[in-house]
């Protein structure tokens, strides 16, 4: 949704420069969460002669991407680049706008008042701002926004003015706010009044904390200051409520050199430092003389007392471009790896076995269920639908796929013996999550298929499979939706280890894993090919993708991605269903594309082919390798290799995938950074 970076140096020195250029690059990492403004907040020159020595805030605003920010930082010639800071804390924000247009008003950081008192970064959505925004209003706050977040730095002032004595403390005064808030959040405050003190918390948008010492890390786990009861100017201990109270003594910073990086996602922190600590929801985390301690807002009986600080696996390459024009492109490169990466350690192809780690100790559970609910949005709810008839015919149980707004839509009645899986490559994606709060509510067993770590969906379901895709950064989702099908599949094969009935279906589908990666590149060769039938589309208004049974999803995923990135209209059609509406559509003008692959819908999609070409229809069909019959009827083929009929459909998305880079390339559009969209979606 939108991009949180903060960057706090304590007692290491940083030129101004180096740390605009620090909080610059974080955010250009994070800008495939949203694009249309960018901001920033750092310290400004002291005040020497009034306002008794307090600090200045200067915030920086623009809209557009955060080249302009860049640039604009750089005009300001009131501030000396050169200056050496010891001590300085900034707090950068990219925005994809969802409460007023973007501009550079209504981007972050939002202000308290023309002082700039206090200032705010957020990520998610205040559901009750409008009642905040007419009390404030009410008592003189005057609003220059259209947004949500700005009630959030007014109110921050209006509890400080209002405080009953001046001893209190950042963290208490930001409790105080967010006990008003409602909806999601993740946010990091900055106040001239808490000069170098940070305080950010989140409630259901991702938020983690970068650490980088010279020193060895005191701990590698930070104890949790339960129940913060904070009162003006006093953080009570509250040590009867730690469970642990020798914890008590570590902390991270402790007067020490020590740099933080706050940031919505790792891939803005991890060419600091791979140490990290991801946020919970409720927790609150302060800095506050070079040192981080977290507390937690409300907390259940039994918690882990600790926030452990992980150590990322990522690496900087990872999250970069190479040799590619666009993360996407790449990231269709990447999927003989990717795949690979979900595979490994997982399936055995000496002994044909499958364990899923995340998932053995519910598998009995899970066998009992009386069915399968697989929910999800946008491409993550296609590899649902593409995995559906193989998890059906694998587990004998019945599968039912959802797409998360509309199953929350129609309380879908959920029972304590169903299993509910989440797919969701972000592991953030509000309608989502929200069906997995619902599934848990009413007894559910909770399974997540997820690509980020740490991610909400992650840590709230009660298993699940971590898909091993590795950083998905173009918005338009390709390598998390092959390996999310083949995390599916995976499943499915663990849960028919013991049926002597399918043993044979699963050696073949084991052998299809096995040559997987290869085949997939041989389907990367073609692009080329594809590049040249771009070339004659790209002018078109509309592209229909048609198929059926296993490749009815890489009609709805392959339609998905030619909108999203091309801005044509394209429509995924079940080709079963063509005589009851969409042949209408067909004539030797309309682009249609046909998947057609040698499987048990074979001779029903050739039916469905003689009534587009005898319409004047001039398809372009995706066919496997060598068969005269269908190239014979085709304008353009594309030659797929040929697997196991329930694999197939990752062959079949790629050529879909690339086509639709190639047509956004050549319509001239920023293929990264799709208009309206942004890759995590944090709100309903
Ligand atoms: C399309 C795309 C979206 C996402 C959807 C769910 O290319 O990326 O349709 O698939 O927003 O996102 P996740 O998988 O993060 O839950």
């Amino acid at each position: 949704m939108c991009g949180i970076f903060a960057y706090l140096n304590y007692r290491v020195t940083r030129t101004r420069r180096e740390i605009y250029e620090t909080l610059v690059n974080g955010l250009l990492r994070l800008e495939y969460r949203g694009y249309d403004s960018a901001g920033v907040a750092v310290d400004g020159p002291k005040k020497t002669d009034t306002d008794n020595n307090k600090n200045t805030t200067y915030i920086f605003k623009t809209k557009g991407k955060v080249k302009a920010l860049d640039e604009e930082l750089y005009k300001k010639d009131s501030l000396d680049l050169d200056e050496e800071l010891n001590i300085h804390f900034g707090i950068a924000h990219t925005r994809w706008a969802t409460h007023g247009e973007p501009s550079s008003v209504n981007s972050h950081p939002h202000r308290s008042n023309k002082e700039n008192d206090f200032v705010v970064v957020h990520n998610g959505i205040i559901t009750n701002y409008k009642e905040l925004k007419a009390y404030l209003i009410n008592k003189g706050y005057e609003f220059e926004s259209e947004t949500d977040t700005e009630v959030i730095p007014k109110l921050t002032k209006y509890v400080y003015d209002n405080r009953e004595n001046d001893s209190i403390t950042f963290s208490t005064l930001v409790e105080r706010v967010i006990q008003q808030l409602e909806g999601a959040f993740a946010l990091v405050f900055k106040s001239r009044h808490f000069p170098s003190e940070a305080v950010s918390t989140r409630r259901g948008s991702p938020l983690l904390i970068g650490v980088r010492s010279e020193q060895e890390l005191t701990t590698d786990n930070i104890p949790i200051q339960y129940n913060a009861n904070l009162k003006d100017g006093v953080e009570e201990k509250n040590s009867h409520n730690r469970p642990n109270d020798s914890n008590a003594i570590n902390s991270v910073g402790d007067g020490q050199p020590v740099e933080y990086y706050f940031a919505s996602d790792a891939s803005a922190i991890i060419e600091h430092t791979n140490k990290v600590l991801y946020l919970e929801d409720n927790d609150l985390a302060v800095v506050t003389g070079g040192k981080l301690s977290i507390h937690r807002l409300s907390h259940e009986v039994g918690e882990n007392p600790v926030r452990a600080i992980q150590t990322l696996q990522m690496e900087l390459q990872q999250i970069m471009k190479g040799n590619f024009d666009a993360f996407m492109q790449k990231e269709i490169f990447e999927q003989p790896e990717s795949v690979f990466n979900t595979m490994r350690g997982r399936i055995c192809f000496d002994t044909n076995t499958v364990i899923l780690g995340g998932l053995k100790d519910h598998l009995k559970e899970i066998k009992r269920c009386r069915r399968l609910i697989v929910i999800g949005c946008g491409t993550s709810y296609h590899a649902a639908v593409a995995t559906r008839q193989i998890l059906e015919e694998l587990t004998e149980l019945s599968v039912m796929v959802e797409l998360a707004s509309d199953f929350l839509d129609r309380n879908t009645p959920v029972f304590r013996d169903d299993v509910c899986f989440f797919i969701s490559q972000s592991g953030e994606t509000a309608d989502t999550l929200m069906a997995l709060r619902y599934c848990k509510g009413q007894g559910a067993l909770t399974v997540g298929i997820t690509n980020t770590v740490g991610s909400s969906i992650c840590r709230e379901t009660d298993c699940g499979v971590h898909i091993n895709a590795g950083p998905e950064i173009g918005v338009a989702s390709t390598k998390a939706y092959t390996s999310q099908f083949v995390a599916l599949t995976m499943f499915g094969l663990m849960m028919s280890e013991d049926r002597l009935s399918l043993q044979q279906r699963r050696l073949e589908i084991i052998e299809g894993f096995r040559v997987l990666p290869d085949l997939i590149r041989k389907v990367l060769a073609l692009d080329q090919k594809i590049k040249l039938i771009a070339d004659e589309l790209y002018e078109q208004k509309s592209l229909l993708v048609m198929g059926r049974g296993f490749h009815y999803a890489t009609c709805l995923e392959g339609a998905l991605k030619i909108k999203e990135i091309t801005y044509m209209h394209s429509e995924g059609i079940l080709a079963g269903e063509l005589k009851h509406g969409p042949l209408a559509l067909i004539d030797k003008d309309m682009p249609v594309i046909m998947i057609i692959m040698r499987d048990a819908c074979y001779t029903k999609c050739q039916n469905a082919l003689q009534q587009v070409t005898a319409r004047s229809g001039r398809p372009i069909i995706l066919c496997c390798q060598d068969d005269p019959e269908i190239s014979q009827m085709a304008y353009h083929t594309i030659e797929l290799p040929h697997t196991v009929d329930c694999l197939q459909g990752i062959l079949s998305v790629i050529p879909l995938q690339l086509l639709s880079f190639h047509l956004a390339v050549l319509r001239g559009y920023d293929v990264d950074f799709p208009r309206n969209l942004a890759k995590s979606v944090t709100v309903e």
